[in-house]
């Protein structure tokens, strides 16, 4: 089939054909459906064989593809690369880098056989307790439009789709089914859909999932206003728009708001009181309920996509990617994203310093999180494993008593390792705190430096909680930290703690008893390596946090989260409004433990010589940033806007652009452009975008409260745009 022959091919489909066309084939291989033609695919279309239209294969995730690595009765193997979670991607603020990994999960999409990647997931980070906020990329919207713009250029480069999710406002687990997210308009404009507006803009991705919740009222996935007149109709999106897994409970108001395929199809078979989709809207056509001629529209907008895929060009997969040069781009994205979030001049060590390395998190490194975001690598480098291939004198007799207690410990009932949802490994989180102040001495006796590894774990279905061995360092925790932070600082050592986390926690009450803090993220397979090359300062640390560390939860602004009623929540407010992350930070004059776009290197940048040019439609600034320090190192440059007070409230500042340098040598510049659309500066009035009239600071900063130069301009008259 041509492009040019769908409409004619749809016209003699027959109503049974086209609803089963929309509906999904039920969950592969699970309730006694046949397995995909990719094992561990999430979902497949059906297939038309007198049309020639083969089914189409779609599969997670944001951190790699989301395959079973083994099938039955077959030797090969089927691995993926698992890459740095979305959020240690969005810390390098590097197009590039995202566009690379796109390309490399793109390459491993379409030479398994995959039509379209469930990904990149872009919620917003609203509250760092939200469980899947390790697989999205920010607190900011244009940083998340960015990077999932860059990501999803490189995966459709392959000739394979990508896929933005979750379409919109779903920013918490909790009853992630069924809660309705109560929102403004502005908010939901400015901070909820202005990341996807930005890449459903500027990549064209082949398809977007509507999200479980509701918003105001209406599920996502019969939400007409969001998926047919804001997507579609305001901001041009050509692709389709398919269900996250079972989501809403409307089959025919699905087809009606322009959700064109439903997913993964026979939710009857996990919600008991369902009835057959396909049936449902088979016979919602017959009684007139349901246009046959939106069901065309629907069908016709997932063929003029899946015409492209491989699947319908019939391309021979390999199932052999590669997976060695996929490591590397791994390994660069890691290298890129990781955070010095503090260094009193302790890091880089030389690797022939003598280490100490303590926490379970040094052999039990978490890659990523749990969930549909998971990925199956060939290998996982633990951060022992790294610091060992690196050549780091790391103390034997210390990690041989961590082998033992693992061991140990993972074989009691309560810390026995079990299996999740999916199948994933879900271990019980083991007592740090087994050694005895003696012990700790005498290993600071031995060694030069001490490493604690503190890990956490998060996932798809649950949130976080506010809690100690959660947001908060466990007592355990704290107690190890105390006895090592004596003993090795007692003798003139040093103490450095690793964040092998996926989410913030808190870090202000304990971050005085350690000289550096080196925030890893989970950085998929190559995380150890990451860790031990930005320790011994291979790497230069040139990530920046994409979201804010805050002192305490309490200082968190999206209080309402999860919802109430509280021990159930049906619906979640979002009282905040577009005060979301460093907008309320700043605003209300609260300070983080770490601020968004923070981060240190093993040198120093400074900026100067900023020239700000007023075009017609947009400014068009320059500035330059030189390494005055002994380290190359790369610097990213943010630009914040301060809007005049005008008739509306603004943030104190807002997120305009961003830069990262290539890499600089000591004594190195680069010379930045780049240009802001006055159209950027807008905020919604409740029917346009306006830009006030006034005097606009421009603020150049090396994180968003640290800010190296000040400029303005000045708007004379008021600017609107429709949305
Ligand atoms: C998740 C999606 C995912 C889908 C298929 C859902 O539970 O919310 O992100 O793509 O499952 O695995």
């Amino acid at each position: 089939m041509k492009i040019g022959e769908i409409d004619k091919t749809v016209s003699e489909m027959a109503l049974e054909e086209k609803a089963c066309f929309v509906v999904g084939v039920g969950m592969p291989g699970m309730f006694g459906n046949p397995p995909s033609r990719v094992p561990g695919a999430a979902g497949e279309t059906h297939s038309i064989e007198r049309f020639g239209i083969p089914s189409a294969v779609f599969a997670d995730g944001p951190a790699g593809l989301r395959i079973n690595p083994l099938r039955e009765g077959d030797e090969k193997t089927y691995h993926a690369t698992a890459f740095p979670i979305e959020i240690m991607l969005a810390s390098t603020w590097n197009r590039d880098i995202l566009e690379a990994v796109g390309k490399a999960v793109g390459e491993e999409v379409r030479e398994y056989g995959v039509d379209i990647l469930l990904a990149p997931a872009m919620n917003i980070h609203r509250n760092p307790l939200c469980g899947r906020n390790f697989e999205y990329y920010s607190e900011d919207p244009l940083l998340t439009g960015e990077m999932a713009t860059a990501f999803v250029r490189g995966v459709q480069s392959q000739g394979v789709g990508a896929c933005l999710k979750h379409f919109a406002a779903n920013n918490q687990e909790t009853n992630r089914m069924f809660i309705d997210t109560i929102v403004s308009e502005r908010a939901l404009r400015e901070i909820y859909l202005k990341g996807f507006e930005i890449a459903v803009k500027k990549a064209k991705p082949w398809a977007v999932m509507s999200a479980y919740n509701k918003i105001n009222g209406t599920y996502c996935s019969q939400n007409k206003w969001l998926l047919t007149r804001v997507l579609r109709d305001e901001w041009g999106f050509e692709g389709f728009v398919m269900t996250d897994w079972f989501a809403g409970d409307n089959p025919v108001e699905q087809m009606k708001a322009g959700n064109d395929m439903i997913m993964p199809g026979r939710t009857r078979q996990i919600i008991s009181w369902r009835k057959d989709e396909v049936e449902e809207i088979v016979s919602a056509v017959k009684d007139g309920n349901l246009d046959e001629e939106i069901l065309d529209r629907n069908v016709k907008n997932i063929l003029r996509v899946l015409i492209n895929s491989p699947s319908f060009r019939e391309y021979k997969r390999s199932n052999s990617p590669n997976l060695d040069a996929h490591a590397k781009i791994a390994y660069e994205a890691g290298s890129e994203g990781i955070i010095l979030l503090k260094n009193d001049g302790t890091l880089p060590l030389g690797v022939d310093a003598k280490v100490a390395l303590f926490g379970t998190g040094q052999i039990e490194t978490i890659k990523g999180g749990t969930g549909s975001g998971d990925t199956h690598p060939r290998y996982v480098i633990s951060i022992l494993e790294g610091m060992m291939e690196k050549g780091f004198r790391v103390d034997d007799k210390l990690v041989e008593i961590y082998k033992q207690y693992i061991s140990e410990m993972r074989g009691r009932d309560e810390y026995r390792i079990r299996r999740g949802l999916l199948g994933e490994p879900l271990a019980p989180r083991l007592p740090q705190d087994f050694l005895s102040e003696e012990e700790i001495e005498s290993f600071a006796e031995r060694n030069d430096n001490a490493i604690i590894v503190i890990s956490r774990i998060s996932g798809e279905g649950y949130d976080r909680k506010p809690e100690k061995g959660e947001f908060y360092l466990s007592d355990d925790e704290v107690a190890l930290m105390e006895k090592i932070s004596r003993a090795f600082h007692k003798r003139g050592g040093k103490v450095i703690a690793i964040l092998n986390i996926g989410s913030p926690i808190e870090v202000d009450s304990w971050r005085n008893m350690v000289d550096a803090i080196l925030l890893a993220w989970q950085a998929g397979q190559e995380t150890g390596r990451v860790v031990a090359d930005a320790i011994a300062g291979k790497i230069n640390p040139s990530g920046k946090l994409p979201t804010t560390f805050p002192k305490d939860y309490s200082d968190v602004p999206s209080w309402s989260f999860p919802g109430e009623p509280k021990e159930n929540p049906k619906k979640v407010t979002y009282e905040e409004g577009i005060y979301v992350g460093y907008r309320y930070y700043d605003t209300f004059g609260v300070e983080p433990a770490y601020e968004f776009g923070f981060g240190l290197s093993y040198t120093t940048f400074e900026y100067k010589n900023l020239q700000i040019e007023t075009l017609s439609d947009r400014v068009r600034i320059s500035f330059e940033v030189t390494n005055i320090g002994n380290f190359p190192g790369k610097e990213i440059a943010q630009i914040y806007v301060k809007a005049p007070k005008g008739r509306i409230d603004k943030p104190y500042q807002e997120l305009k652009g961003f830069h990262k340098t290539r890499l600089l040598n000591p004594g190195e510049t680069e010379k930045i452009e780049m240009e802001i659309d006055f159209k950027s500066l807008a905020s919604f009035n409740g029917e346009v975008w306006l830009v006030e009239k006034g005097e606009y600071e421009l603020r150049v900063g090396a994180s968003s409260r640290d800010i190296r130069l000040i400029g303005s301009f000045t708007l004379i008259e008021e600017r609107r745009y429709n949305p």
